[in-house]
């Protein structure tokens, strides 16, 4: 669909301009930018980042990884820069198209061709995506919104603009559910540090940070 005939919440538009296709109120500006996220790429600093760290799969080489809730691919991008093979899927039509744009940009920029070439974008709903995998996927990746603090929220105004189009997660069930029928080795689940665990599910192990904790499912 072209990025004119979406739907958008009241006062935000979609612009196309010479740094790529961006969500705007009229002042602020929102667009992917994985060129910023270059400095945390580096071997040596890549093995420091704890999604890697908890999404890691001993014994393949190129690990396949479904991140189910790509948002603007950021997560993506350090699972694919660590050497996975990776499908995000969007189910947000302007948030897909925005992607879509972030991607086709990163395959132009010398530094994140062979990264880019790893990610592949899927416009749908996660439940139905996973179901109709037709290879079993090493990881799944959840990072459904959380309902953000009110003081967190209004220091990044930006983010507040991407708030608008993302729906409260009311599919965690759903979500879990598809990405343990999927039989991966394992389902990596993105939470606020000290938030609850998704659906309920207990992790296996969690991997914590200053904000975020990574919690690691491996099904039995
Ligand atoms: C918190 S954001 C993810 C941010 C992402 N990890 C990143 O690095 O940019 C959650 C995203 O998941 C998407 N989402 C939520 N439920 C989904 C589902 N069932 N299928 C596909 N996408 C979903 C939302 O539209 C939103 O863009």
């Amino acid at each position: 669909m072209a990025a004119s005939e979406l739907q958008l919440p009241e006062g935000l538009e979609l612009r196309r301009g010479e740094r790529g296709l961006a969500l705007t109120d009229g002042t602020l500006e929102l667009r992917g930018d994985f060129t910023r996220l270059l400095p945390r790429l580096r071997p040596a600093n890549l093995s420091h980042e704890l999604l890697v760290r908890a999404a890691r799969v001993k014994g393949v080489a190129e690990p396949f990884v479904v991140d189910a809730t790509a948002g603007l691919g950021e997560d993506s991008l350090l699972l694919a820069a660590a050497g996975f093979r990776v499908t995000l899927c969007e189910r947000d039509a302007v948030i897909a198209s925005l992607l879509a744009d972030t991607l086709e940009r990163a395959q132009g920029t010398p530094e994140l061709q062979d990264i880019a070439q790893r990610m592949k974008l899927v416009t749908g709903d996660a439940t139905q995506v996973l179901a109709a995998l037709d290879q079993r996927p090493d990881v799944v990746f959840l990072d459904p919104m959380f309902p953000q603090k009110r003081k967190r929220a209004a220091t990044n105004k930006k983010l507040q603009l991407f708030q608008r189009l993302e729906q409260p997660c009311e599919d965690e069930e759903a979500l879990m559910q598809a990405a343990l029928a999927a039989h991966p080795r394992k389902v990596v689940v993105k939470r606020p540090l000290k938030g609850p665990y998704l659906a309920g599910v207990k992790p296996s192990s969690s991997l914590a940070g200053k904000v975020v904790r990574y919690d690691c499912i491996v099904p039995h």
